[in-house]
């Protein structure tokens, strides 16, 4: 992102796009919408103060354009591999994302039994999807079943719970086991997920005996496809991906010379994005560290992207309240904080804080929110012009993990949501009411049934 108020706008989605309309290889990695324009921050070519205009701040605002642009080239870099995109949808699960990436034709990774419905809701196709989280309920797992999503197993209590729900429903569901690996990368300790005190997956061995056990026929309704490892986020280089896979894949043939038929490797996610508005490296570097690993294995390969397809296509915009002036210098208080965007007080993560407008800098500013948190702390060292309240910020680079882990702490309702497409911003989801915090309470108690709701057409 630029910037100078005088730069023109990029190409679209910040890309310089080949002659077949999938962007380059060569171009700024994730695509980046947003950029100053006569002074004024735009996103996708329309000024961002204009945006949240009706639905004031704070507000997230996300350009689908570069979302759609993200996913074409990490589909165009694995397609040579014939692997399946799925993306993560804890990274982002608003609906018109999602709707947005199905529509592309990508599959999805889900958690929960709420992200599925959302992943349903807008359109995703359950077959397409996985569902992995080593803590699935019951009836998640008979959402998931019902709907033909293939379970990504974590543990052998819960293969049992599954072969139950499938024998119940009278599905049989296709399942493949989650392996760690014991694979360790340098990323931030909360989110390496592959070395072996992560609670994630089961260790080798249990993974050979989970297959041995469908192989010796004790698993009636459950179909065994194949192996999922995730080894972690944001990485450093594709070798803990590939490492990952090695791994995956030596469990697969073990179970191959068991006598099942595996050919699913779902290597995970963990593309990464500079949160300094550089380049990051792109999914060509992993496809080809990818490609020497499975090569002549005949494998389905899957792949897991969240925060690169959405996290730079997505700003909070926020609106400064009050000015302090301490001993250890500037302070800006913003209308927004950790309960909207808690990568920076979770994973010390730094997010640019950018003016709408653009002026001279004045400094480095802590930006902070309303929480009533030591760590409610937005931005450290921000370099901004001498902001008056009722002026307009946005921290960018918040399209993963931003909205997905917003909170009601403290009393706060949650940021509306803007979507941005062809030039025309439309409002995805609206702020949340204080009425709404209230909605499913009462003051003096009552049965489940007089609080509870009918149940909608998925049963949940
Ligand atoms: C199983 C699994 N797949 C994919 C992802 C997405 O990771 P990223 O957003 O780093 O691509 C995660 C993130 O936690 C995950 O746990």
């Amino acid at each position: 992102m630029s910037q100078s108020p005088a730069v023109p706008h990029p190409a679209p989605n910040g890309a310089a796009p080949t002659g077949d309309g999938t962007p380059s290889r060569r171009a700024p990695w994730p695509p980046d919408p947003f950029s100053y324009l006569d002074g004024r921050l735009c996103v996708g070519g329309l000024p961002l103060d204009e945006v949240v205009a009706d639905t004031g701040t704070p507000a997230y605002v996300y350009d689908l354009d570069a979302v759609a642009a993200a996913y074409r080239r990490v589909a165009a870099a694995f397609e040579p591999l014939g692997a399946r995109v799925l993306y993560a949808a804890k990274a982002n699960s608003n609906l018109a994302v999602l709707a947005t990436l199905a529509g592309l034709g990508s599959g999805f990774d889900v958690v929960s039994g709420g992200e599925l419905v959302r992943v349903l809701r807008a359109g995703g196709d359950p077959e397409a999807c996985v569902f992995a989280g080593v803590g699935k309920t019951t009836a998640e797992l008979e959402l998931a079943v019902g709907h033909g999503v293939t379970v990504h197993v974590e543990s052998a209590d819960e293969l049992d719970a599954l072969a139950e729900v499938a024998a119940r429903l009278e599905r049989p569901a296709r399942f493949a086991v989650r392996v760690n690996p014991d694979v360790e990368v340098d990323t931030h300790v909360n989110i390496q997920t592959g070395h072996d005190e992560a609670k994630f997956g089961v260790p080798v061995a249990v993974a050979h005996e989970l297959l041995a056990r469908a192989a010796r026929g004790e698993l009636g309704g459950l179909i065994p496809v194949g192996v999922h490892v995730h080894v972690g986020s944001q990485l450093p280089d594709p070798d803990g991906v590939a490492a990952g896979a090695r791994v995956g894949l030596e469990v697969l043939e073990a179970g191959r010379a068991a006598g099942l038929e595996l050919d699913w490797l779902d290597v995970g996610g963990g593309l990464p994005v500079d949160y300094g508005g550089g380049t990051a490296i792109g999914p060509e570097r992993f496809a080809a560290a990818l490609a020497t690993v499975v090569a002549g294995r005949d494998v389905r390969l899957a792949v897991e992207p969240g925060r690169a397809l959405v996290a730079r296509a997505g700003a909070l915009v926020s609106k400064v309240l009050y000015r302090k002036h301490r001993s250890a210098g500037r302070m800006l208080v913003v209308d927004t904080g950790m309960h909207h965007l808690l990568r920076p007080a979770l994973y010390q993560a730094v997010h640019r804080v950018r003016p709408l407008r653009a002026a001279p800098l004045a400094g480095p500013t802590e930006v902070v929110g309303p929480i009533c948190e030591s760590t409610d702390v937005l931005a450290t060292e921000a370099d901004l012009p001498d902001l008056a309240p009722g002026e307009l910020v946005a921290f960018l680079d918040a399209g993963a993990y931003g909205m997905t882990m917003a909170s009601n702490y403290n009393g706060q309702p949650r940021p509306a949501e803007i979507v941005v497409a062809d030039g025309v911003a439309r409002v995805a989801r609206r702020r949340e009411t204080w009425e709404e915090l209230l909605a499913s309470e009462t003051a003096t108690g009552a049965s489940v049934a007089a609080i509870q709701g009918p149940a909608g057409p998925l049963g949940w």
